[in-house]
């Protein structure tokens, strides 16, 4: 997931007394950053002898070493995969067991990553964009998202709005006019901090059904939308 490509660190030369190794606690230890953009971490360590600096990554209690020594950790064209934290450890010999450490989370903005799993009648369907139905058939529409910030989550058919996940409150809003809310929503358990899955699950019991389904997914940077259509099977 991280590439040295991605990195580049940089080290700076500190004289003066013999003194054990410590990094400003002031800075700044939260980042907001696009994709595609270039940012740098400054850990800032100072001490005497010259403290060794090695950064690490990763998410929840797991952080492992990047193979990155330097009191900056440059990150280059910021993927999504670099939403993570980052923490610098810095030790020398005077005086010290144990490194001191500093955190740095790293939120990378990206619009809304937008994907449907489609099933008719509890099979699969891959073809994407597209289904053949049935008068009776079950569909089972997922929508599922990944972006940062959350996004807020608007399942329509054709121009309708039947419901909106507000990612504010964690809530799924059904549209107010019970004629057109027909169908039952459900948030699937989160996959990731950021993924949210929103189900649409029904029966193609009308003529109206046979339509446009669209998954709208807007978050402060931007919004994707991704649509499903359902067509009658041709009578012969
Ligand atoms: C860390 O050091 C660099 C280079 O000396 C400086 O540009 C930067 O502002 C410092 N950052 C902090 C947070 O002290
Ligand atoms: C830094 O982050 C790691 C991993 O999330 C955590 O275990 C540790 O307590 C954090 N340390 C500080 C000083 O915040
Ligand atoms: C930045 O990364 C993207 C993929 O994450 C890649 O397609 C693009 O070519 C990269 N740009 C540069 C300038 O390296
Ligand atoms: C939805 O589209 C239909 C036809 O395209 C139109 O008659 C109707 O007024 C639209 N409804 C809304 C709420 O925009
Ligand atoms: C998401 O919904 C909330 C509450 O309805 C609203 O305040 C917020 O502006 C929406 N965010 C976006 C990016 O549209």
């Amino acid at each position: 997931m991280y590439t040295s490509i991605c990195f580049l660190a940089l080290s700076s030369v500190i004289h003066a007394e013999p003194e054990s190794a410590s990094i400003p606690k002031h800075s700044k230890s939260s980042i907001s950053s696009m994709l595609g953009d270039t940012v740098n971490l400054w850990c800032n360590a100072t001490g005497y002898p010259e403290p060794t600096v090695t950064w690490y990554a990763g998410s929840g209690e797991k952080l492992e070493s990047i193979g990155i020594s330097g009191n900056m950790l440059g990150i280059r064209n910021i993927s999504q995969s670099c939403n993570t934290i980052y923490q610098c450890q810095a030790i020398n010999s005077y005086r010290m067991k144990k490194p001191v450490v500093k955190n740095f989370t790293l939120r990378v903005d990206f619009i809304p990553d937008v994907s449907v799993g489609i099933k008719l009648n509890g099979k699969e369907i891959l073809n994407g964009g597209s289904v053949l139905g049935r008068k009776k058939d079950r569909v089972v529409l997922s929508c599922s998202i990944y972006a940062v910030p959350p996004p807020n989550v608007t399942w329509s058919r054709d121009n309708i709005t039947i419901g909106t996940y507000h990612h504010v409150n964690g809530a799924i809003e059904k549209s107010s006019n019970t004629d057109n809310f027909l169908y039952e929503l459900k948030t699937k358990a989160l996959e990731t901090k950021i993924g949210i899955t929103v189900t649409l699950d029904f029966t193609l019991d009308a003529d109206y059904t046979f339509a446009s389904y669209h998954c709208d997914a807007e978050n402060e940077v931007g919004s994707n939308r991704k649509t499903v259509k359902i067509n009658h099977v041709q009578k012969r």
